[in-house]
């Protein structure tokens, strides 16, 4: 039976980096939850489809339970800037313009999330066909007054070079972090140092919380389990579970990346996994697939309110505790999840005792609806390959 490993560091070695002093772009709690164009849309993203995924946010509910920041991601820009060097909307795509789609969302009680890399290129410019060079290299303080003049509430900020020397990415995301602070629109800040670097992610690697509000710290996840890329490039979310972020800076989320699940290629199982889990480590929940036509499974998933409840603790990420992952709730409960990591049905659990509980034999509630018993002395369950399973301590 094969488990998930143990927090992972990966071997990079390399000189301290400086910090750049100055305060985080927003004060603002996180993880965050929402809606990102990317896996669905990628490059052929436009207003209307993402206006429609917006408001389907809002009619499936997902949005009061949380999902309400809506990130365009790649391509949504010019493939060339104004003559000022100014930023603009791809005219074609966005006929009516970024701060039109941020009044749209903003109507609706959404926030509205934009994409930007550091260098001179974005990832679709430099690994893809996208064309032009409109990263905000040498324009950080113009592109922060953009996204602030169009209402933007959050920024993802990517990295995409092969260039990874730490301290050229401290420096670089230093920068943008002072340009947004610098404009005075609360924008969240999440930044990306793994796309497109040669060799490891120096995700794990380097201390960023000083910089962002949120931090990448795998991989692009893709809707499979296992792809073996490993952390070279695109992994599924047994691989992305193996780099289970290690605790960082109260208030700083370890955003694992986007959500996968709704996708062909991620099994039930494998999406209950998904989502618990980043909650399990308070990692962002961005969705990503079709919400227009999300099946009612799917949707219960994504809104359910144990694991919303988990993830947006501010209590430190989980732990590994035996064969459990245990996270200690700010109101004292214990949030306990076993994962089958292995192609076979698996039973895994403990005792309270060896989870970490103290006292008296505890109440215990299941995730996916199960209902709580009291006087519980084991805590476990018999898994499903690649599946999870939660419970609540009190
Ligand atoms: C990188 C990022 C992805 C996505 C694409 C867009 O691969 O990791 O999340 O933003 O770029 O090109």
């Amino acid at each position: 039976m094969a488990l998930v490993a143990a927090t992972a560091t990966a071997s990079v070695s390399h000189a301290p980096v400086r910090y750049p002093p100055g305060a985080k772009a927003a004060d603002t709690a996180v993880p965050l939850m929402g809606w990102n164009s990317w896996n669905l849309f990628g490059c052929n993203v436009n207003e209307h489809d993402v206006e429609a995924e917006a408001d389907a946010l809002v009619s499936s509910g997902l949005a009061a339970r949380g999902y309400r920041t809506v990130t365009v991601d790649d391509c949504w820009f010019d493939p060339r800037r104004a003559p000022d060097g100014s930023l603009r909307a791809d005219p074609q795509r966005f006929p009516h313009g970024m701060a039109a789609l941020g009044r749209f969302l903003h109507a609706r009680g959404l926030r509205f999330g934009i994409y930007e890399s550091p260098n001179a290129r974005t990832c679709a410019q430099f690994a893809g066909t996208y064309r032009g060079s409109t990263g905000s290299l040498g324009h950080e303080t113009q592109d922060a007054r953009t996204f602030a003049s169009w209402g933007v509430d959050f920024l993802k900020y990517d990295w995409c070079a092969t260039d990874s020397d730490p301290q050229r990415q401290v420096n670089a995301f230093a920068r943008m972090r002072d340009a947004l602070r610098a404009t005075g629109r609360s924008i969240v800040y999440a930044i990306n140092p793994n796309s497109d670097v040669a060799g490891a992610v120096p995700g794990p690697t380097v201390d960023w919380s000083p910089l962002a509000n949120q931090v990448r710290t795998t991989n692009d996840v893709i809707p499979a389990w296992r792809t073996r890329l490993g952390r070279l490039g695109d992994q599924g979310i047994g691989e992305a579970l193996e780099q289970a972020p290690a605790p960082t800076t109260p208030g700083v989320a370890s955003d694992m990346d986007m959500l996968v699940v709704g996708f062909i290629g991620v099994s039930p199982a494998e999406a209950r996994t998904q989502v618990a889990m980043w909650s399990m480590f308070g990692s962002p929940l961005i969705a990503t697939n079709d919400i227009t036509r999300m099946s009612t499974g799917i949707s219960k998933l994504l809104g359910d309110p144990l694991l919303i409840a988990i993830d947006q603790d501010p209590s430190a990420p989980a732990r590994r505790v035996g064969q459990a992952w245990v996270r200690r709730l700010s109101d004292g409960r214990l949030a306990v999840a076993f994962v089958d990591d292995s192609p076979r049905p698996v039973r895994l659990g403990a005792t309270p005792s060896a989870l970490g509980w103290t006292g008296p034999a505890p109440t215990v509630a299941g995730a996916w609806g199960s209902a709580a018993q009291t006087g519980v002395t084991w805590v476990g369950a018999e898994l499903a390959p690649h599946d999870t399973a939660v419970f609540i301590l009190s």
